[in-house]
């Protein structure tokens, strides 16, 4: 057969070769990259969670209606396209040299992110963001922690292309190589009725995340009457909603579950010494050249701008430096936290808070010194290690005391005298005091 085609078309031969070559790297299922869990250990923790095989129907703790408005018309997520999907989002084959899946930085064994401050792709090419995690992703208004991508199934094929990322050279150079497989073209067949494309192939992702819904935590269960929360558990659920303020971004409730207003905010996370103004002349110039989605993708990764957050996507000048309020659930699974992973522990978080965050002339309104104790943070904090799924139960455990231990030694974020305000974040910036 090879000879066949090696006498009658070349070309055919060299992109047959080349199909191979990848089939046979993406097919060894136990080989680990960039230091993410095999594809094999990963599927079988992925069985452990005991998905369901379509996402047809609302999942538990979240309404029906709210639930099938979500679904993008046209690709409802059958048991066919979850399956295929599946199969394409812990695929390496879609990368440019075969080493790099979606599953690569949204590990099922960590948490569905990559446990890193920012995410490695090909070539070892590090990028300016944190991973957050799939799980619940498609439950957010908007993906992206500067939302220039609306529902999952958009933004899967953004990462496939980003030269940092996946690196693929186009969206018909990704199709060819997954057509070339047979078994692909029949599960493209059966999913979507016709032969591989690329916009069925991010639909197929997009409806496999739709799986990913985890909302069962100790957190559910208390506030359904039908399980325990501890004593310090309590007194931080009333503090995150009162004198801690959280809620106020993170509202967590029947009609918001994932705990995020789906809104962007500076909350002055490693902004001192940005000159924002700067960076969004050139941001402004850059898309006035190319503002096309790529392009776009391109400056939030792969440059200093991306430090604009959301001001990247609509240029208003409110929005320099904010980044989607992200959701709490599972939040534990996720470190290190915010937009560059700059904070290690949960306890970083509360420091960064009750400081009143970076100071900086576009800091939100919400956010001021929170004058809360040692006492109060440990509560919050074992608050927070109430809002992850019932199914990583053995996981939370484990991050409770790595990072118990962690910030028993350091607490670098740590500010009594920004947090208790005897002096003010715009006083040590524009001041210089002590
Ligand atoms: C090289 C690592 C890497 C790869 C590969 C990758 N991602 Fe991501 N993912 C990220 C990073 C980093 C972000 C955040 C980027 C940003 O906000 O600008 C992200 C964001 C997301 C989000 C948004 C979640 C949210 O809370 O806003 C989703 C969903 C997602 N990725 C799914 C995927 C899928 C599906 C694939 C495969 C097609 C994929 N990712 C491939 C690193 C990666
Ligand atoms: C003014 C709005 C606002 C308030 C108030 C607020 N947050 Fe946030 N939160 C955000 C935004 C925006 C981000 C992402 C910021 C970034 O990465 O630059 C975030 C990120 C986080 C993260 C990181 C999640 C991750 O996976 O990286 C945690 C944890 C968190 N907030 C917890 C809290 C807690 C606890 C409180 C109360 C002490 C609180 N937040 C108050 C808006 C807010």
């Amino acid at each position: 057969m090879m000879h066949r085609c090696l006498r009658s078309a070349p070309l055919a031969f060299a992109a047959l070769l080349l199909a191979t070559r990848m089939e046979a790297q993406a097919a060894d299922p136990s080989a680990s990259f960039h230091g993410a869990a095999s594809m094999r250990d990963q599927l079988a923790a992925l069985e452990k969670l005991g998905l369901p095989a379509h996402a047809l129907a609302a999942p538990q703790g979240i309404d029906a209606q709210a639930w099938t408005a979500s679904i993008v018309p046209g690709n409802e997520p059958t048991a066919e396209r979850v399956a295929l999907g599946k199969r394409l989002y812990f695929d390496t084959l879609l990368s440019q040299d075969g080493t790099v899946a979606c599953a690569t930085c949204h590990d099922v064994t960590r948490g569905f992110t990559d446990q890193r401050p920012v995410s490695e792709g090909i070539g070892g090419k590090l990028g300016r963001r944190n991973a957050p995690t799939t799980l619940n992703a498609a439950l957010l208004s908007e993906q992206f922690w500067d939302g220039r991508a609306t529902t999952v199934e958009h933004q899967a094929g953004m990462p496939i292309l980003n030269p940092i990322e996946m690196g693929a050279e186009s969206e018909d150079e990704v199709v060819a190589r997954v057509a070339a497989l047979p078994d692909y073209r029949a599960a493209f067949q059966r999913a979507y009725g016709r032969a591989p494309s690329y916009a069925d192939l991010r639909a197929a992702i997009g409806a496999f995340e739709r799986t990913l819904i985890f909302l069962d935590a100790p957190f559910d269960r208390y506030l359904a009457g039908t399980g325990p929360l501890g004593e310090p558990e309590r007194r931080g659920l009333v503090l995150f909603e009162g004198k801690a303020r959280c809620a106020g971004c993170h509202p967590l409730n029947g009609a918001s579950p994932l705990g995020t207003d789906n809104n962007y905010h500076n909350i002055g996370v490693a902004a001192r010494d940005k000159d924002f103004e700067g960076l969004a002349k050139r941001a402004l110039a850059a898309l006035a050249e190319d503002a096309s989605e790529h392009a776009l993708d391109r400056l939030a990764l792969a440059t200093d701008m991306s430090e604009l957050g959301r001001f990247v996507v609509t240029k208003n000048r409110a929005d320099v430096g904010a980044f989607k309020t992200e959701q709490l659930r599972n939040v534990v699974l996720s470190a290190p936290y915010m937009h560059d992973g700059s904070l290690q522990t949960l306890w970083d978080v509360m420091d960064h808070y009750n400081k009143g965050g970076e100071d900086n002339p576009f800091l939100d309104g919400g956010i001021e010194a929170l004058a809360l104790t040692d006492a109060e943070i440990d509560d919050v904090v074992a608050f927070l290690f109430t809002l992850t799924d019932v199914r990583f139960a053995a996981e939370n455990e484990r991050a409770l005391a790595t990072q118990e231990a962690r910030a028993a030694k350091q607490r670098p974020f740590k500010d009594e005298d920004l947090a208790m305000r005897r002096v003010l974040g715009f006083e040590r910036r524009v001041l210089g005091a002590k």
